[in-house]
């Protein structure tokens, strides 16, 4: 028997409005029957292209309403963690934006919560679900690869215009005392980078995340920008203003099982965004992302891919098989290229509708799945477990730079 659409709310009208055509083309699945915003402007917005919502201006009072069985949360980042609490405490399903929590002590309520309640909460990140991400956890899955040894992803996009007002008033990405850990020295937004890498590598379910360190790079640009559109004499056009921050951070987490991940997080850079930045290598093959929008991912699978690996031929005299050098050095082949293969299936029998709901095609699958998971009580791809261990990267990267450098141990969320 087909299951009733799940009803909806959304809190945080701007992040929240570009889901749009994803709820749209899952109509059987999904219904908006509420939003939320204190913005007068943003709850108009949605009214005018959705009049029949219930809008709300208050995110506890909109938990009162009986009507709605689940609560997307696309509100600002330092809200994220407390309001997902209190709308399961409500009895209401949780769907988070990225990040999940912005302290240790969130994580674990959120993980006790979530557990207390019995209800479906999870992790809005859609990173997980682009093509090539899917493309490479499904070859991982399948041991193209072999072992995998490492994997690196970064999160490289200029927001420092995110950070000021148009009147000279810091917005929350811009304020540090508003707890938001984006502009903190850490590493302030790790999912996007390591959430497609922990799929790969199986973290939470065959191996484990173990220790991180995290080095920051000092605070330089964001003056500038400051100094660039603020009026003179600005309290903020001062370098003084963003000492306390940092333009880039790099992080490294060791694995129980021995392998390396590599993240780096810069949002203060100037340079063209490009939203993949993603590596992998195994004992059988590799796994590169492309380096900008034009041109394509790449990968190397030993004994598929053209050429040999070691392939240093001009050192003569060395422990080789026979026809070793008559294959040739290796050459990387374009990823589309194993499509057949290796294309993950929800891209094969959906891509191109997920495609057209935008955003990379990453929202239409986040949703779908947390309908799907309410509707057959299974659990979410990315569950509690996952969005903790990911998020605590945050404080823990902010503890490892204020001790200079020292691992940091990460908690075992799942006991
Ligand atoms: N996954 C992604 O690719 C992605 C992309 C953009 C933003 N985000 C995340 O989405 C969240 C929102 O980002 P944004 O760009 O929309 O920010 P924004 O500042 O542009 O918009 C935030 C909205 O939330 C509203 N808001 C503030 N307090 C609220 C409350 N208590 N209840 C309900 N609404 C409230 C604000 O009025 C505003 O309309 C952030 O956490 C951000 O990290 C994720």
């Amino acid at each position: 028997m087909p299951h009733s659409p799940v009803r909806l709310a959304i809190a945080g009208g701007h992040r929240g409005a570009s889901f749009g055509n994803a709820i749209n083309a899952l109509g059987e699945k999904i219904e908006l029957v509420a939003i939320c915003d204190p913005a007068e402007t943003a709850r108009a917005k949605w009214l005018s292209a959705n009049p029949s919502l219930t809008a709300y201006d208050d995110f506890d009072r909109m938990l009162d309403d009986p009507r709605i069985d689940a609560v997307f949360i696309a509100t600002p980042m330092p809200l994220h963690a407390q309001q997902a609490i209190r709308a399961l405490k409500a009895g209401k399903h949780v769907l988070s934006e990225v990040i999940a929590a912005v302290t240790l002590e969130e994580c674990w309520e959120l993980v006790e919560t979530v557990e207390k309640t019995g209800l479906t909460y999870m992790m809005a990140e859609n990173y997980c679900y682009r093509r090539e991400t899917m493309f490479v956890r499904n070859m991982a899955d399948q041991g193209a690869f072999g072992d995998i040894t490492f994997a690196e992803g970064a999160y490289i996009h200029d927001c420092r215009d995110l950070n000021l007002n148009a009147d000279g008033t810091r917005t929350w990405r811009g304020n540090l005392r508003a707890g938001n850990s984006q502009l903190s020295r850490g590493n302030g937004y790790p999912t996007h980078s390591l959430g497609p890498v922990a799929q790969w590598l199986g973290i939470n379910r065959t191996d484990r995340l173990l220790r991180t360190t995290t080095f920051v790079k000092k605070s330089a640009a964001r003056h500038e920008w400051a100094r660039h559109v603020l009026p003179e004499g600005h309290p903020d056009a001062d370098p003084a203003a963003w000492e306390n921050s940092a333009d880039s951070a790099s992080t490294i987490i060791q694995t129980e099982q021995g392998r390396v991940i590599s993240l780096r997080f810069d949002s203060a850079s100037p340079r063209p965004h490009n939203m993949v930045h993603y590596g992998l290598q195994g004992t059988k093959g590799a796994f590169m992302s492309r380096r900008h929008d034009d041109e394509d991912p790449l990968v190397w699978l030993d004994g598929v891919s053209p050429g040999v690996s070691p392939a240093n031929f001009r050192h003569k005299g060395m422990a080789r098989p026979a026809n070793h050098e008559s294959i040739g050095y290796p050459r990387w082949q374009v990823l589309w290229e194993m499509s057949e293969k290796y294309e993950h299936p929800a891209w094969k029998s959906q891509g191109d509708e997920a495609v057209r709901s935008g955003h990379g095609g990453g929202d239409f699958f986040v949703l779908q799945d947390f309908a799907t998971a309410i509707s057959n009580g299974t659990p979410p791809p990315i569950d509690v477990y996952d969005a903790v261990t990911w998020s605590s990267i945050t404080p823990l990267s902010i503890q490892s730079v204020a001790a200079h450098g020292v691992p940091m141990d990460i908690p075992n969320f799942k006991r």
